[in-house]
């Protein structure tokens, strides 16, 4: 009895020609289902932006995740993200891109343009928990691939009240594949906190006016850095202004720095990752079209009176110096609301020398030209008979354009943008 049992035990299980068929199966499963036979997915997330995000914030870095399988091949087709933070994420998030880490071997840091955008267009939530699909499955292996989830946040974002945005990934049900996905609940971002710009807008003017505290952006109230020994100044110069980058205007500094470091405050954010304006690539333009990166100066200043002069002799502003960013920027006021914050002492300085403001409204606008004008004056101009700034006195030269009237200075066929000049016309 029991020696029959063993030998019917033995040719069941045992028998060569079972386990061939059972080899067999396994493998014809496998190609007609490709991944699903026998790959698993596992996800690690790290959580990458902190802090705040203002309104029309670009390339935020949510969450870094990592997927790789235990064995053989899967394709990832989607990811569902769910609402996280107190904000709705319908108009407060523009757009949630994935990206694909392509930036090289071992570098795992994100970069908008030399990784690869795999999300099929910029979407956004539609709902609370909101599938997006990829232009094309991504091929998973047992080689872990980094992947990233970042957020455009809407220029228009509601800042008030202190709300918050996130990321996240509820359960392994949101990692759509052709295969399992190990378990895991709540991979998510940190909640981020919408804070408004750090200074006046246009839409904004005046948010100093009001219970917000953003002097901290820029200033340090306690261990402000000591600029001392790196610029090498002495007494209160060193920290004056406690401010938590440099930015200075002196010609001690100006003349014998590159403007990366003299700006450095402004550029911080102006280089496209605080702000979605980025002034700092402007500023170190290569176009050979563009004489004057950085609105520059085209030899030694010789004034030491008017709007900003060098501080005394024997200190000039020497040629090619890139100008600091509030020689016509001012962010602390502008109450005038002038156009994009250019600086309300600009405007009465040139009112106070007799300049006509065109539409007389009171600011420096957007219109006539008012941007150039309220410092390069026309040489048919009478009311102002001087306009002295930074140091050099400025006269349009005479030429046919500029003597009948100026008109659309910025054009592109004209000198272009105010950080990146071009005179070659
Ligand atoms: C902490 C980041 C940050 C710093 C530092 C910073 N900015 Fe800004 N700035 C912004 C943001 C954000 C905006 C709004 C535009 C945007 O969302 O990109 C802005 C807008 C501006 C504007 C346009 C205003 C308008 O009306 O549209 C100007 C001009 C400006 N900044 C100048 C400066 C200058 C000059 C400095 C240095 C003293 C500076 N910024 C430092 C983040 C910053
Ligand atoms: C976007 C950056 C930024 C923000 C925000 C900001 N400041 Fe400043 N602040 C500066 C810079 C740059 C200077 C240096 C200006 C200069 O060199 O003339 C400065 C200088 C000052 C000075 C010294 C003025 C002087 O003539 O030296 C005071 C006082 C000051 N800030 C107060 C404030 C207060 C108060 C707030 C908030 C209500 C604030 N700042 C917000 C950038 C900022
Ligand atoms: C010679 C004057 C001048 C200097 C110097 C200057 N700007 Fe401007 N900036 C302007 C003018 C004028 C505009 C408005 C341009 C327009 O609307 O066509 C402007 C616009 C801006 C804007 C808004 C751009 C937008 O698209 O909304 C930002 C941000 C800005 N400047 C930052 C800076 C920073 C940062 C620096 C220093 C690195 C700087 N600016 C230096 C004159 C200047
Ligand atoms: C805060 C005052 C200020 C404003 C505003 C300003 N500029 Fe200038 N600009 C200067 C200074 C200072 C120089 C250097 C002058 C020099 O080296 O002789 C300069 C130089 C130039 C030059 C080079 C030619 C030259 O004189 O060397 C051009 C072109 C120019 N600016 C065009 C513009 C245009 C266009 C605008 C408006 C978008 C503008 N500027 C706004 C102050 C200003």
């Amino acid at each position: 009895m029991t020696a029959r049992l063993r030998l019917y035990r033995k040719s069941a299980f045992t028998s060569p020609s079972i386990i061939f068929m059972l080899i067999a199966g396994a493998l014809f499963l496998a190609l007609l289902l490709p991944g699903t036979a026998s790959a698993t997915i596992s996800v690690a997330s790290e959580q990458v932006k902190r802090g705040s995000a203002t309104p029309g914030m670009d390339n935020i870095v949510m969450q870094r995740l990592v997927l790789k399988t235990d064995a053989g091949t899967a394709q990832w087709t989607s990811i569902k993200l769910s609402e996280f933070g107190t904000s709705d994420a319908t108009p407060t998030i523009e757009s949630v891109k994935i990206y694909k880490e392509t930036n090289g071997v071992g570098d795992i840091q994100f970069s908008g343009t030399a990784d690869t955008s795999i999300t099929a267009a910029p979407v956004t939530f539609s709902t609370e928990e909101t599938v997006f699909t990829f232009s094309a499955a991504q091929t998973l292996s047992e080689t872990p691939q980094t992947f990233y989830i970042v957020y455009h946040i809407n220029p228009l974002a509601n800042t008030s009240g202190g709300q918050t945005v996130g990321s996240r990934l509820a359960d392994e049900s949101y990692i759509i594949a052709d295969s399992t996905v190990e378990a895991f609940t709540n991979l998510q971002s940190r909640e981020i906190t919408l804070a408004s710009t750090p200074h006046a807008t246009g839409a904004n003017p005046s948010p100093f006016a009001s219970t917000t505290n953003l002097c901290q952006t820029c200033h340090a109230v306690h261990l402000a850095p000591d600029f001392g020994p790196e610029f090498n100044l002495t007494g209160s110069d060193r920290t004056r202004r406690i401010l938590k980058q440099p930015y200075f205007e002196s010609t001690s500094v100006v003349n014998y720095y590159p403007s990366d470091t003299y700006n450095a405050l402004c550029l911080s954010c102006h280089d496209g990752t605080g702000s979605f304006v980025d002034i700092k690539s402007k500023y170190n333009s290569t176009n050979p079209d563009i004489e004057y990166p950085g609105h520059q100066t085209s030899h030694e200043s010789t004034h030491t009176v008017g709007y900003k002069p060098p501080n005394a002799e024997p200190f000039k502003y020497f040629s090619g110096t890139k100008m600091p960013c509030m020689a016509c920027h001012d962010i602390h006021t502008s109450n005038r609301r002038s156009h994009k914050m250019l600086s309300d002492k600009l405007y009465e300085y040139a009112v106070g020398q007799g300049w006509e403001d065109p539409n007389a409204n009171g600011r420096i606008d957007a219109e006539n030209d008012e941007i150039c004008l309220v410092c390069h004056r026309r040489s048919d101009e009478t009311s102002r008979t001087v306009s002295i700034v930074f140091g050099y006195e400025l006269t349009l030269l005479s030429k046919p354009e500029h003597d009948e009237g100026i008109s659309a200075c910025t054009d592109a066929s004209c000198h272009g943008d105010p950080h990146e000049l071009n005179i070659n016309q």
